[in-house]
C-alpha cells in the first residue's frame, strides 16, 4: 500500500471523460481499525473506471457521518465483510460533485453535470427494485460503508440512479452535507410514519444529524416536535429549527437503560420514565403520536413507554446497543407499533432533495474542514462533540463555492464551534 501526504487534492490535470492513473483518499484498513483518528489514512490509490450503469464523480466536498465511525472500529462488524473484493474501505457517503465519466448505458447524466449522490445501491437485477423498493433486494447496500469507493476520495465510484442534481442554491460543502440523515429522516417520518398536520412528534437527538432534519420536517408537515438533547446550546438549535420545545435529557439520567439492573433499580427507572412522559406532555399538550428512535437501548423502553395509544415508534439506528428489552404490555395493551426504516429509495431521496433546492427544508452545518480533517472529524463524532452536520472539502478550493443561484443557504449551528 502506498501511504501518501496530502496532496492538492484540488488540482487535477485531466479534463472531463478523462481519468487520472491515482488519486489520494482517505482509506481505512482491516489491520488498523479502532479510534477514527489513527484507523484513517492517507494513501494513493488507482481511480476505478466506471462499469455498466456506473459513473465516477469528482467529488468537490463530502459529507462525515456516523456509519464511518462504525466502519473506522470495526463494530459491531468488520466493513470488510461487505466488501471482501476490496482490501481497502475508502468511506464517505454523502458528496457532492461533477460527473467525469460514464460507465456504458449511462443516458440521463453527462461528464459536466453538478450533482449530489445519495448512498443507497441495489443491483438492477434485484426483482424487488422494480416491483417494491430496492432496499427489499438483498443486493441493496449503503455505498461508502458496506462498498469502497465512498467521498473521502478525489473521485468516486457510483451507480447512475444515486445521483441527484445538485441545489444550485447551495455551496458545495451544503450540497455535501445532508443526503444520509435528511433522506433517511424523510423516509422515516413521510412514508413510514405518514406525518400528518397537527402529530406530535418525540425526537430522540434532535440537534444531531438525523434529529435536525426530522425536526424540519416535522415543521413542514405541520406536526409538533418536542427535541431531546444534552445540552440547552442545542435545544435552542432545535428552537430555531421550528421545534416546539425541547427537552435536556440529563435531567432524566435515572430512565436510560443500562441492563442488568435490579428489580429495585428497575422501579426507580419506570417511576424517571414516567416523569419524562410528564415533561414531553407539557411541552406537546399530548403524548406523542411517534417517536422518532436511532438511540436504541438507553431510550427504548422509554420510547415505547411515551408513545400514544395506537402510535408508532420509527427507528432506524442504535448508538447505545442494538440489543433492545423493554415492558412489551404497553406495546400490546395500547396496540402501539414499532417500525424499522434504514436511508431512503431514489425516489424519496430525489423529493426531499426538491425541498432542499426549493430552500423549505436547509442544511444544519456545524463544521467545515479541509481535506486533512476526515480522521478528526470522525473522532469529534465518536466523542459526541459535534452538533448537526461536518462537512469536509475535497475538489472545491474553499467555502461557498458552487453556488448558482441566490438562496438562504445551511443554517449555521453556531453551539459549541
Ligand atoms: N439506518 C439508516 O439508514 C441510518 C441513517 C442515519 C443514521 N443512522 C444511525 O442513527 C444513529 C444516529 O445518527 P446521527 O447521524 O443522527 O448521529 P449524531 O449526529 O451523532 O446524532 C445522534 C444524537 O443522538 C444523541 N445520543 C447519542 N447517544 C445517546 C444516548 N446514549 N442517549 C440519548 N441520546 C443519545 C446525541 O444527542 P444529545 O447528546 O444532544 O442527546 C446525538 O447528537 C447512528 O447510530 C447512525 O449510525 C442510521
Amino acid at each position: 500500500m502506498a501511504k501518501a501526504e496530502v496532496r492538492s487534492v484540488t488540482q487535477l490535470d485531466v479534463e472531463p471523460g478523462e481519468l487520472p492513473k491515482t488519486m489520494t483518499a482517505w482509506v481505512i484498513r482491516e489491520e488498523r481499525q479502532g479510534e477514527p483518528i489513527d484507523a484513517f489514512q492517507i494513501e494513493e490509490i488507482e481511480v476505478p473506471e466506471p462499469g455498466p450503469f456506473e459513473v465516477i464523480v469528482r467529488v468537490m466536498a463530502a459529507g462525515v457521518n456516523f456509519n464511518n465511525v462504525w466502519a473506522a472500529r470495526g463494530v459491531p462488524v468488520s466493513v470488510f465483510r461487505y466488501h471482501p473484493q476490496e482490501d481497502h474501505h475508502i468511506g464517505g457517503s454523502d458528496g457532492s460533485g461533477v460527473v467525469w465519466k460514464t460507465g456504458p448505458g449511462v443516458t440521463m447524466w453527462q461528464p459536466g453535470d453538478e450533482v449530489v449522490i445519495h448512498c443507497n445501491q441495489a443491483s438492477y437485477e434485484d426483482y424487488e427494485t422494480h416491483g417494491l423498493d430496492p432496499l427489499a433486494g438483498s443486493s441493496q447496500k449503503i455505498w461508502g460503508y458496506e462498498t469502497s469507493w465512498g467521498s473521502f476520495a478525489q473521485f468516486t465510484k457510483v451507480q447512475a440512479q444515486q445521483l441527484l442534481p445538485k441545489p444550485k442554491n447551495l455551496s458545495w460543502e451544503e450540497a455535501a452535507s445532508y443526503g444520509l440523515t435528511y433522506f433517511t429522516a424523510y423516509r422515516m417520518l413521510i412514508d413510514r410514519c405518514k406525518i400528518q398536520a397537527g402529530h406530535k412528534v418525540l425526537i430522540w437527538g434532535a440537534a444531531g444529524g438525523l434529529g435536525v432534519f426530522a425536526t424540519q420536517l416535522c415543521r413542514l408537515a405541520g406536526a409538533d416536535a418536542c427535541g431531546v438533547v444534552s445540552s440547552d446550546e442545542k435545544g435552542a438549535l432545535v428552537t430555531q429549527l421550528g421545534g416546539k420545545g425541547y427537552i435536556n435529557r440529563n435531567e432524566f439520567e435515572g430512565m436510560m437503560r443500562k441492563g442488568g439492573e435490579s428489580p429495585d433499580e428497575e422501579k426507580a427507572r419506570f417511576k424517571e420514565m414516567r416523569r419524562f412522559g410528564g415533561a414531553v406532555r407539557e411541552i406537546l399538550g399530548d403524548d406523542p403520536d411517534i417517536v422518532f428512535e436511532h438511540v436504541g437501548q438507553a431510550t427504548f423502553p422509554t420510547s415505547v413507554f411515551v408513545v400514544k395509544r395506537f402510535g408508532k415508534v420509527v427507528i432506524c439506528g442504535a448508538t447505545s446497543g442494538y440489543n433492545l428489552d423493554f415492558d412489551v404490555r404497553y406495546l400490546w395493551m395500547r396496540q402501539k407499533q414499532i417500525i424499522g426504516s434504514h436511508f431512503a429509495n431514489a425516489y424519496q431521496a430525489n423529493e426531499a432533495n426538491k425541498l432542499m433546492a426549493d430552500g423549505k427544508i436547509r442544511p444544519v452545518l456545524w463544521r467545515v474542514m479541509p481535506f486533512e480533517g476526515v480522521a478528526e472529524a470522525h473522532q469529534l463524532m465518536r466523542e459526541n462533540k459535534h452538533h448537526g452536520k461536518i462537512a469536509i472539502l475535497v475538489g472545491a478550493e474553499g467555502e461557498g463555492l458552487g453556488k448558482t443561484e441566490e438562496g438562504p443557504g445551511a443554517i449555521r449551528a453556531e453551539v459549541g464551534s
